[in-house]
């Protein structure tokens, strides 16, 4: 890996508190590695330790800081049929669970691989020191989660997400593995059909970097910031999607996007943010306004364990019909479990609802409502090695589609990152073994980028990249939610016409060096690709399935049992449907029983 710091080249202006302000640079560094993962999450960093430890030069680049990814968020478990809670579970219980959630979407084989690897991936965690809690004869804790037939959650109390990267991230920090964080890629360049790198904004201190590199793994995570409300945090923009779409990458099932049930709801100020499924895992209870237990009507048998589309979609209805609690939401009691359990299983739910909502989850209920978690979609990746059908760039993690057809369960992405993080780390090593040349990344491209970036921050008369961004939000949320129909799509269609336009004057004052509005008018671009993507593929699928429920087609049609993908062709977004890979019969056999 060679670094070469070449001399920086800028004019400067004075700011109003004397100190100088970079407003242009026409410089670069040049970073070379054999793989360049875009993304600091589980998924990334887990393909970072194979593909360093399958011989190949890597280098990390993350939006924001390491050990601050949105995998962090992740609270109630790891999906994997370890059967130390329930002895009954296996690989074929959780395929059957898995598909059928999918409603018949998802790629078997990657599926098969999921649910094969899981168990795999949980033991490697604990070999690299994460410490999931304990049944009383010391086997893995597990927990119900919805729509699971087992307890088969692999846990550390409601913080799993945290443990997973602080113990992947010791991994890293202890191999010869680069890691630039506060650098956002604003292009993958390549050369035909082939990766030859990328181009890149250091935010700190303004600077630009060139990486030069054989393969990226795309590992950057989700898109809920497209919405209002949502779990996840300000890193998930669908960076990886638009970049990978840009770079000729084909897209799949984008019109599926999760609401999980319950996000708070109150204060304003952390509405969306997850409560996790793992309260109603562990005996948690949902109230409407007149203190009935609504899903006892919605899903007599699961009840608050039926999956997340069936739950979202009750609570919401209870909402709809005025059975809400003040801010909107309805009722999530766990109280009757008593304190100590609480605090022993549930630890930040209760400091998150006692700092932020005054609510003391022991005694009192917590209010909750949807909020948009996770994008199945994705770049469509082959199963086997996570490679897209872009040469030398593979994916893996949420940014990645297959494993969760039309619905996810809980616990499953983070299986996911681990075991698709994994393989991809393998394959881009193995491809830049037989992929020799590392190819000179083209000027022209390079100028490009420096021109894009250079006029955001000294345009003339700007127009607000805030103001463009807030729009797409509330398009978004008012007609591409829990519930859609083509006439408000097509308004949401056209609302991301009318920013497009304005978006090409979009800038900000205040130069390149650390500049959150500079970002905002880098992510504006992608996120209005991957709007785009979402709302088209969703006016194609005219039927409701899993996540995707339209009120103008109520009815699940078999005729749309097919992924949608989507591409770009001639400059326009295209769209075909593709046949849903045909499932062996040795598996049909797993999903029938
Ligand atoms: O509810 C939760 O803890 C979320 C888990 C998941 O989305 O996998």
């Amino acid at each position: 890996m060679t670094i070469n710091n070449s001399l920086y080249y800028r004019t400067f202006q004075r700011d109003v508190y004397g100190m100088k302000m970079e407003t242009k640079s026409t410089e670069y560094k040049t970073v070379v590695s054999d793989v360049l993962i875009i993304g600091a999450g589980g998924a990334g960093l887990r393909a970072a330790i194979e593909a360093c430890d399958g011989g190949a030069s890597v280098v990390i680049v993350s939006k924001s800081l390491l050990g601050k990814a949105h995998t962090v968020m992740a609270e109630g478990g790891i999906a994997a049929s370890v059967a130390d809670v329930d002895p009954k579970d296996n690989w074929e219980v959780h395929f059957s669970d898995t598909i059928r959630e999918g409603v018949y979407m998802s790629d078997w084989r990657m599926v098969e691989i999921l649910v094969k690897e899981a168990p795999k991936a949980v033991y490697e965690l604990e070999s690299y020191g994460a410490l999931f809690d304990r049944t009383p004869d010391g086997k893995i804790m597990q927990r119900a989660f919805g729509a699971h037939t087992y307890k088969r959650l692999c846990h550390v109390g409601d913080k799993t997400g945290m443990e997973l990267i602080r113990t992947l991230e010791d991994q890293v920090l202890h191999r010869d593995i680069k890691v630039m964080d506060e650098l956002f890629i604003t292009k993958i360049i390549t050369k035909g059909n082939a990766v030859s790198g990328a181009f890149g904004l250091e935010l700190r201190t303004g600077k630009f970097v060139v990486f030069q590199t054989k393969a990226i793994i795309m590992c950057s995570g989700g898109c809920g910031r497209l919405y209002k409300v949502t779990s996840n945090s300000w890193e998930s923009t669908g960076d990886g999607v638009a970049l990978a779409y840009n770079a000729g990458a084909v897209l799949r099932d984008m019109e599926m996007i999760q609401f999980h049930p319950t996000g708070m709801v109150y204060p304003p100020g952390v509405r969306g943010l997850l409560v996790t499924e793992g309260v109603r895992g562990e005996g948690g209870i949902l109230l409407n306004s007149n203190g009935e237990r609504f899903m006892l009507k919605y899903s007599p048998i699961k009840k608050e364990l039926d999956a997340r589309d069936v739950v979202a979609r009750a609570i919401y209805a209870e909402i709809e019909r005025g059975r809400g609690t003040k801010h909107g939401g309805v009722y999530l009691d766990i109280s009757h479990m008593g304190a100590a359990f609480i605090h022993k299983k549930l630890p930040a739910m209760y400091t998150q609802f006692k700092e932020f909502a005054g609510v003391d989850i022991t005694k009192e209920e917590m209010e909750v409502a949807p909020t948009v978690h996770y994008q199945m979609g994705g770049i469509r990746v082959d199963p086997e090695s996570c490679k897209t059908n872009v040469k030398g760039l593979f994916a893996a993690g949420e940014v990645a589609s297959g494993v969760h057809g039309a619905n996810r369960l809980g616990g499953n992405s983070l299986a996911d990152i681990l075991v698709f993080g994994r393989r991809a780390g393998f394959s881009a090593a193995k491809y830049t073994k037989s992929a020799k040349h590392i190819y000179a990344v083209d000027e022209k491209a390079i100028n490009e980028q420096i021109a894009r970036v250079n006029s955001y921050a000294s345009i003339k008369n700007p127009v607000n990249p805030y103001g463009l961004m807030e729009r797409l939000r509330n398009a978004m949320s008012e007609h591409v939610g829990i519930i859609r129909d083509a006439n408000g799509m097509q308004k949401a269609l056209s609302t991301i016409k009318r920013i497009r336009e304005k978006a090409g004057r979009v800038g900000v004052s205040g130069g390149l060096r650390f500049n959150p509005g500079l970002l905002v008018c880098l992510e504006l671009d992608g996120m209005l690709i991957v709007a785009e993507a979402i709302i088209r593929s969703a006016l194609e699928r005219k039927e409701s399935r899993g996540a995707h429920a339209r009120s103008d087609f109520p009815k699940n049609n078999p005729n749309y049992a097919k992924n949608i993908l989507c591409y770009k062709k001639n400059e326009e977004m295209e769209l075909s449907m593709s046949p849903v890979p045909e499932m062996p019969d040795r598996l049909k056999k797993l999903v029938m029983t």
